[in-house]
């Protein structure tokens, strides 16, 4: 296999990297206790590693992914020169099958698949692993693209922002959607404080969004989920910032739960809502939030802390891992092609058909 390696990414984070013809992956399972890095050379173990949560985040999983159809390329082209086109569709589906909402995963997969296709015939590892590390790149200049939009939207110096889930340099390729406007508004003077919802059952705003804030000397202050409104009525934010898993064709954004009571709290109260993702976020095949496949993950999420059970013995849980916001209540979506005010289908497809 090539000895290329990821490129330096100009980025803190190093979640995701192509090192000595692996994957290596930051265990964000365990953060921010320890940073532990994953070694893989096994496409259907990377699949595994996307489910469990080793590494999450619409972008990152995507970019995991074709990854992980290169590791899949080299080991299908040493069984068979002949046959490694045909049997690697297995580890594509299995890649596929890992999590189902963010469409970042499918697209990119697909990406890979379109190299596949145009391949002659030979070695196809130099191609496709050129062609992983060119969606990561591009995932990383999209973001930094976006922090520039999203930051130019909002007006006022020095004001407080809340986000919900992490959509930072972990949940992407580097520098983060959601936490890219931060970061460049924060450079600017314009974001003073940032507010993260904690982010039940999985607590990614407690472990990973303040653990990125803080290194990048940001201030952070974390509340429980249920406090935004409170929070939103005393006139401590001015923005809502978060990023995405999947936007519909006509402005409904998937995005991790909690995320539809954010927007209903933020227009209740005057605060302006805004959504950040590329436009590998975007699946204009579907027509409205309502066909976005919701994420149900394991209720022990819900029922246990730290593998602790917190719930009374005997009670259900109920775990959606993701909900759907109705474009009505989004005052922006950036994205590294523009910024889309007031989305809808018209605004949505114009966009789509920028260069
Ligand atoms: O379950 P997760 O942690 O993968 O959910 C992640 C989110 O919901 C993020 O907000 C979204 O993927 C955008 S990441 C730039």
């Amino acid at each position: 296999m090539s000895a290329r390696n990821t490129p330096a990414l100009n980025d803190a984070s190093k979640a995701i990297q192509w090192h000595n013809n692996k994957l290596r992956l930051l265990d964000q399972r365990l953060l921010p206790q320890q940073e532990v890095y994953l070694d893989y050379d096994d496409a259907d173990l990377v699949a595994t590693a996307i489910r469990n949560m080793v590494v999450r985040g619409a972008p990152a999983i995507g970019i995991t992914a074709a990854y992980g159809v290169v590791l899949a390329a080299a080991a299908r082209f040493k069984q068979s020169e002949e046959n490694w086109r045909e049997t690697i569709e297995q580890d594509m589906e299995v890649l596929a099958q890992s999590r189902p909402t963010a469409v970042n995963l499918f697209w990119a997969l697909e990406r890979m698949e379109k190299c596949i296709q145009a391949l002659q015939a030979g070695d196809p590892i130099e191609a496709l692993l050129a062609e992983a590390i060119a969606i990561h790149a591009e995932d990383i200049a999209a973001n930094h693209t976006m922090g520039e939009l999203g930051a130019a939207l909002m007006e006022e110096q020095g004001i407080g922002v809340l986000t919900h889930c992490n959509a930072g340099a972990l949940a992407t390729g580097g520098y983060g959607t959601a936490l890219g406007v931060i970061r460049s508004a924060h450079r600017l003077g314009k974001v003073a404080q940032v507010y993260a919802d904690e982010t039940r059952p999985w607590l990614q705003g407690a472990r990973l969004t303040a653990w990125e804030l803080l290194q990048d000397d940001i201030p952070v202050t974390l509340l429980a989920d249920g406090a935004a409104a409170h929070l939103m009525k005393l006139d401590k934010v001015q923005w809502v910032v978060v990023g995405s898993d999947r936007i519909a064709a006509n402005g409904d954004v998937a995005n991790k739960i909690g995320t539809y009571s954010a927007a209903i709290n933020a227009r209740h109260h005057g605060v302006k809502f805004m959504v950040v993702a590329p436009t590998s976020t975007i699946d204009m095949s579907i027509a409205s939030g309502e066909q976005i496949p919701i994420e149900q993950r394991p209720t022990e999420e819900v029922l246990c802390l730290n593998d602790q059970r917190v719930a009374a013995m005997g009670a259900e849980g109920w775990n959606p891992s993701f909900d759907v916001t109705p474009a009505a209540l989004v005052d922006a979506i950036v994205t590294e092609k523009g910024v889309v005010l007031a989305p809808n289908r018209e605004k949505m497809l114009a966009l789509m058909e920028k260069s």
